[in-house]
């Protein structure tokens, strides 16, 4: 198979081949235990190709117009009511599926492609990845039409969403957000197989083009017709006489919004007879005969425990409010935000009060307000405190700013937060100096700027619990590896305002070490293609403080000799060219590629904009970088193409 697609060198004749395909797929419909995505019948030709190929829909997928609330939801239903004079049509209600719509299409009973809804005319062709569903047949019985596309939602089970993130945490992986985006990430991507294993489901709702297909007369006819072709549908569509039962099904679903094991975030509210849909009509956008109703963001009420204040690297003071525990949403929330002064005055929240909590899809908790009726009569109004949480010094509210801040440079939390980002993987990458040590070290003064990291007595640690020979041992090692870390990342660690780590390889890359950096001036530093004259007024200003002049010195004595970048001696064939990487390559870690790009005098950003050059794409790329080269008509290549293009500065 691989040589027939890839190598374009068949050992079989086409016809045979052919047919053998067709005895694997039935094969494989008579025995879908057999499947598997790798199976030269779910080949739809070799490997993917590099980026979706756009799939025109016959029947174009229209979206929804949506009703927010009951009142938006009758006067729908009133005008529809004078659009068809005295004639009142029955609805069907369904659930709104918060997944990714996706259009199926069989020809000759045979599942021939699988397209995302894209603009509604035109589509992502992701069959590659639809055919991993369970619940899409890939063969439909020979009943079936010559043509049927079928319309639904891919989505993810919160059994499996909760499974599969129970799997993250066990790898020390990420977990997912939430289900809606996995589902419709799993489906844009390139490997089937890793599609496979997110396990996904679907719910079809509509047909798209039909070619000799049955006379329907009703939608909900649609749904015993689905179901006659072996696809399963919701069980919980109902057909109803009156938009009071449509109110009716909206209430009733929406009090078991979390009882069923997907997400839904509204209802589906539909004109049942087809030929009435005709009358109605579509304006451009969305039918006329169906809407969606939204359902409200969730609010739930509980407990302000605290309004508890955090101090962040910058010394910024923020008031979070610390809750009793509260499923919102779909989520355990325990703490959310309350930004600043004015906000907790506005909202006028206590400690003690029962408070609204709502959270709308994956938007971050908010804490909408109290419940006065509840409020103990005796409370009164929050106040910011005057002391620092961490350092016990007062904090500052500077003139005409929204926050609080402690404006110690030496608070612990401060001086922790430094540590921490000097010490992160994409800064020196200090094995075995985790957020504990840190904090133990920085509480007992052992340390108190970054500075100190390479210079205090590593015997000290075993006054602490749990440090021994071996803890400490592992932790001389990291340091050990740390002292010779790239002069970029060593740039980046040491937390310069504005500094970020593509600032830190520029400085690295023109000038080699700290000392040459620090006798820059601004003008030489802004004269770095991609470096600002901020960033450079920054850089200068940090070098000649008292503080960076210090641990530069505290540093070099520690033995930390950074490494410069080799000055790359490759043919600039990408000089002013910028090109984006997005998903994994199979001969380039995600920071080779930008190095490749880089050394041959090109930027290589992470997000594409009217300026890029091209967006090459590996595994699993992003799919909001290859809609937006699509949207931008930014050539799109595959690893291969990619190397033409580093080798001859020109697209393929
Ligand atoms: S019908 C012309 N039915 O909602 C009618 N859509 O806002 C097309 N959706 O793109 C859609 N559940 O992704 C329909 N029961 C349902 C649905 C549903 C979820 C999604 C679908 C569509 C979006 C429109």
């Amino acid at each position: 198979m691989h040589l027939y697609h890839e190598l374009d060198a068949a050992e079989l004749p086409d016809a045979d081949f052919d047919r053998l395909v067709h005895q694997l797929r039935d094969l494989e419909a008579a025995h879908p235990e057999l499947a598997d995505a790798a199976s030269p019948a779910e080949q739809v030709g070799g490997a993917p190709s590099s980026a979706f190929a756009p799939v025109q829909h016959e029947v174009p997928m229209m979206s929804l117009d949506n009703a927010f609330d009951l009142d938006e939801l009758r006067g729908w239903a009133e005008r529809l009511e004078r659009r068809l004079g005295d004639k009142i049509p029955s609805f069907v209600c369904e659930l709104k599926f918060d997944g990714l719509a996706l259009s199926v299409r069989y020809e000759d009973g045979q599942l021939v492609r699988a397209a995302t809804r894209g603009d509604g005319t035109t589509g992502e062709d992701v069959t590659h990845t639809v055919k991993t569903i369970g619940d899409i047949p890939h063969i439909l019985p020979k009943s079936a039409p010559p043509v049927i596309e079928v319309r639904g939602e891919a989505y993810m089970r919160l059994s499996t969403f909760e499974a599969l993130n129970k799997a993250q945490e066990k790898a020390g992986l990420q977990a997912y957000v939430n289900p809606r985006n996995t589902a419709a990430g799993s489906i844009r991507q390139k490997d089937p197989q890793a599609a496979r294993e997110r396990a996904l489901s679907f719910w079809p709702y509509q047909l798209g083009q039909i070619v000799d297909g049955p006379t329907l007369d009703a939608h909900s006819a649609t749904f015993d017709y689905l179901t006659s072709l072996t696809f399963g549908v919701n069980e919980h569509s109902r057909v109803v006489d009156t938009i009071d039962d449509v109110v009716a099904f909206i209430e009733e679903f929406a009090a078991k919004r979390h009882d069923l094991d997907y997400e839904f975030d509204g209802v589906v509210v539909k004109v049942d007879d087809l030929e009435t849909q005709r009358v109605l009509g579509s304006t451009s956008r969305a039918p006329r005969w169906a809407i969606a109703y939204k359902m409200p963001p969730e609010e739930r009420a509980t407990r302000l425990i605290d309004i508890p204040i955090s101090i962040g690297t910058n010394g910024s003071a923020t008031p979070y409010a610390l809750l009793e525990p509260v499923f919102v949403g779909g989520v355990t929330v325990t703490n959310a935000t309350l930004h600043n002064q004015d906000i907790v005055a506005q909202k006028d929240v206590r400690p003690g009060d029962m408070v609204v909590v709502r959270r709308a899809g994956d938007v971050i908790p908010e804490v909408v307000g109290p419940v006065l009726s509840e409020r103990d009569p005796k409370s009164t109004p929050w106040e910011f405190p005057i002391d620092c949480p961490v350092c016990s010094r007062p904090l500052v509210r500077p003139e005409g700013a929204a926050r609080h801040r402690c404006p110690f440079d030496d608070c612990p939390a401060q001086v922790r937060g430094r540590i921490e980002h000097f010490a992160q993987r994409t800064g020196m990458d200090i094995e075995h100096f985790g957020e504990r040590t840190v904090d133990l070290l920085v509480s007992a003064g052992l340390i108190t700027d970054v500075g100190d990291v390479f210079n205090f007595d590593l015997e000290e640690l075993r006054q602490f619990e749990g440090f021994g020979d071996t803890s400490i041992e592992n932790l001389r090692a990291g340091l050990e590896s740390s002292r010779t870390r790239p002069l970029g990342n060593a740039v980046f660690a040491l937390a310069i305002p504005h500094v970020g780590s593509s600032n830190g390889k520029l400085l690295a890359k023109a000038f080699g070490s700290f000392e040459k950096i620090a006798a820059a001036t601004v003008e030489e530093i802004a004269a770095i293609d991609g470096v600002g004259p901020i960033i450079a007024e920054s850089v200068v200003e940090w070098f000649a403080s008292d503080t960076g002049k210090t641990i530069i010195q505290k540093l070099h004595d520690g033995g930390v000799r950074p490494v410069a970048p080799e000055v790359s001696t490759l043919e600039p064939t990408l000089a002013g060219k910028s090109i984006v990487v997005s998903g994994g390559l199979a001969n380039y870690g995600r920071s080779d590629a930008k190095t490749a790009i880089t050394d041959r005098g090109g930027k290589a950003p992470g997000s594409v904009s009217k300026s890029t050059f091209a967006l090459v794409v590996g595994n699993d790329p992003g799919a909001s970088k290859v809609t937006k080269a699509e949207d931008l008509g930014i050539p799109i290549l595959d690893e291969a193409g990619f190397e033409i293009l580093l080798a001859t500065g020109d697209l393929p």
